[in-house]
């Protein structure tokens, strides 16, 4: 039996492994399954990706891997040009910016390899990819009669950290210092807040979430929580958004995040 297929189109960085890959496979198994979800990812052919390449051959009507090196702003443009024709004329509703670095360390163990990293793959990365998708996302955005905001019409999430909080790192550093990783991603969280007024005109939502503390090669093997705990309850508040979460950031249960 052919399966039922929604009108939504989604698009996942550092979709191969951990968080991106979980998401992938929970919109795909889910009973609302997306018309389109795109696994973004920078080796889609490499041994990372195995099991999204398994996935692929169970539903190859619904993901289409691209290669995108969210570093490499000539990638993006590549991989937005393969999803425009797959899009055929209608929008992507979704950009989940997730692809993410992390170097643990204090300041004085961190190098300028280390910053230049965390900025070029978590901030300008995500910068770039919300530039090279935002034709599609404004097509969806447009095409969309119900008023407000929403991730059925058309929104930008960028997947940040609680590390990247101002007011919680003093809690946090001790316990997880990761200098670069940290200012890059609280580069992140002012990105999230003045895209949300830049493409606020479009209707375009912009939010960002913080997954949680999640065993993946990010998280570490000392995480309490599985990634599917982390991805259920982020498809969860992904689903509730609205135009109040506009420049918002909020974690996986749904509760504010102070910046
Ligand atoms: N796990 C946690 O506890 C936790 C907590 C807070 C926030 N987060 C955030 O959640 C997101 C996902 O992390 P995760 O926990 O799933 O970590 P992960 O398993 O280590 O996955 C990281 C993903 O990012 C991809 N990536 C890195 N650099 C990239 C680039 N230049 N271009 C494209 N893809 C790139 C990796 O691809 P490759 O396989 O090619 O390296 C991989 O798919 C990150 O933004 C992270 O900061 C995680």
């Amino acid at each position: 039996m052919a399966e039922e297929k929604g009108e939504r189109s989604i698009l996942i960085t550092g979709a191969n492994r951990g968080l991106g890959f979980e998401m992938v496979r929970q919109l795909v198994e889910g009973p609302c399954k997306p018309r389109n979800v795109f696994a973004a990812c920078r080796n889609p052919d490499g041994a990372q990706a195995e099991e999204l390449r398994n996935l692929v051959k169970k539903y190859p009507d619904i993901i289409t891997v691209v290669r995108l090196d969210a570093t490499d702003p000539s990638s993006i443009q590549e991989s937005a040009k393969v999803v425009g024709s797959k899009l055929k004329g209608r929008g992507l509703n979704v950009l989940v910016n997730n692809a993410g670095v992390m170097a643990a360390g204090n300041m004085e163990d961190t190098t300028d390899d280390n910053m230049l990293s965390a900025f070029s793959t978590n901030v300008m990365g995500p910068m770039n990819v919300i530039k090279g998708f935002l034709p599609y996302l404004r097509t969806a955005a447009k095409s969309c009669d119900k008023p407000g905001m929403s991730c059925c019409k058309a929104a930008v999430i960028n997947i940040s950290t609680a590390l990247g909080s101002m007011s919680s790192i003093p809690q946090l550093y001790s316990i997880f210092p990761a200098f670069s990783y940290s200012i890059s991603k609280a580069g992140l969280n002012m990105l999230t807040v003045c895209c949300s007024l830049d493409l606020k005109e479009d209707g375009i939502l912009c939010t960002a979430l913080h997954p949680g503390w999640v065993r993946t090669d990010t998280g570490g093997p000392q995480a309490p929580m599985e990634a599917k705990q982390s991805v259920e309850g982020l498809l969860k508040v992904m689903q509730t958004l609205t135009e109040k979460n506009n420049g918002g950031f909020l974690d996986y249960t749904g509760k504010t995040v102070p910046w």
